[in-house]
């Protein structure tokens, strides 16, 4: 079966290119299951209810985010009331948090499948362990699913890796999201797992990663808190296409998609 998983959507420019490019995406590659990042797909920062319905409606079967997922403060009682919704935040917050990072579903054509949102301490907030969260989550998902896909939200390069060794034959790809720069990687581990450390940005590429590149320029140059507005140009859309075998859960192949 095949996964396409799509790069971290970034305001309204990675919204719109979203919407306009998934259906010649589908017709061409038939994924039976379609995933992403969408932490800042509000304004670069969070995201709301209406826009996790305008995702899903797009034909998205869940939704990953990251440390930004806390940003816009009407979407905590959402996280809290939808206890089995197709928003996940990364599992490994402390105990308490509102929100879950496990979600369970299964394919229009019956297949059952887990999505994993985990988020790295290198660089980010101190959050619990990642590596024995991830334990702990996949011992709550039953032994017959075995497309499993799980999102590393991470900063550093390293953490992400290490992750994708040590879920390698556990899962059947480990994506990192949070960067917003594609990287060259993506490959099968040893054990059948499909990886890379970061999918890229869905957004717009004339920026730094996604905002209007004068703030970011003059708040490097100066250290003075800066308005950080979604930039506009180059708008591009980052994801792959892993081939998975239902039966196994192992990973075939990892396609990174030609950005759209
Ligand atoms: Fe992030």
């Amino acid at each position: 079966m095949k996964i396409l998983f799509i790069g971290d959507i970034f305001g309204q420019p990675g919204r719109r290119i979203v919407k306009e490019c998934l259906p010649r995406l589908v017709e061409e590659h038939r994924p039976e299951l379609i995933l992403a990042n969408a932490e800042n797909a509000a304004a670069g920062f969070g995201i709301t209810p209406p826009l996790v319905e305008e995702l899903l409606d797009m034909g998205i079967a869940v939704l990953t985010s990251g440390n930004h997922i806390w940003d816009k403060k009407e979407i905590l009682p959402y996280l809290r009331d939808h206890v089995d919704g197709r928003l996940l935040r990364p599992a490994n917050y402390p105990a308490g948090a509102p929100g879950h990072g496990l979600y369970l579903g299964t394919t229009r054509a019956g297949v059952g499948y887990a999505v994993l949102n985990l988020q790295g301490r290198v660089f980010m907030p101190s959050i619990d362990c990642p590596f024995r969260t991830a334990d702990a989550v996949l011992a709550q998902v039953p032994a017959e699913t075995r497309i499993r896909i799980v999102d590393m939200h991470g900063e550093a390069t390293s953490e992400k890796v290490a992750m994708g060794w040590y879920l390698d034959g556990r899962v059947t790809a480990v994506l990192g999201t949070h960067t917003h720069i594609p990287t060259a990687d993506e490959t099968v581990l040893l054990h059948g797992t499909a990886y890379v450390t970061d999918l890229g940005m869905t957004g717009p590429y004339d920026s730094v990663i996604g905002i209007e590149k004068e703030s970011v320029i003059q708040k490097f140059l100066n250290q003075i808190p800066a308005r950080f507005e979604v930039a506009k140009g180059d708008v591009r859309l980052s994801a792959v296409l892993i081939e998975a075998d239902p039966q196994t859960g192992c990973a075939r192949s990892i396609q990174r998609l030609p950005h759209q």
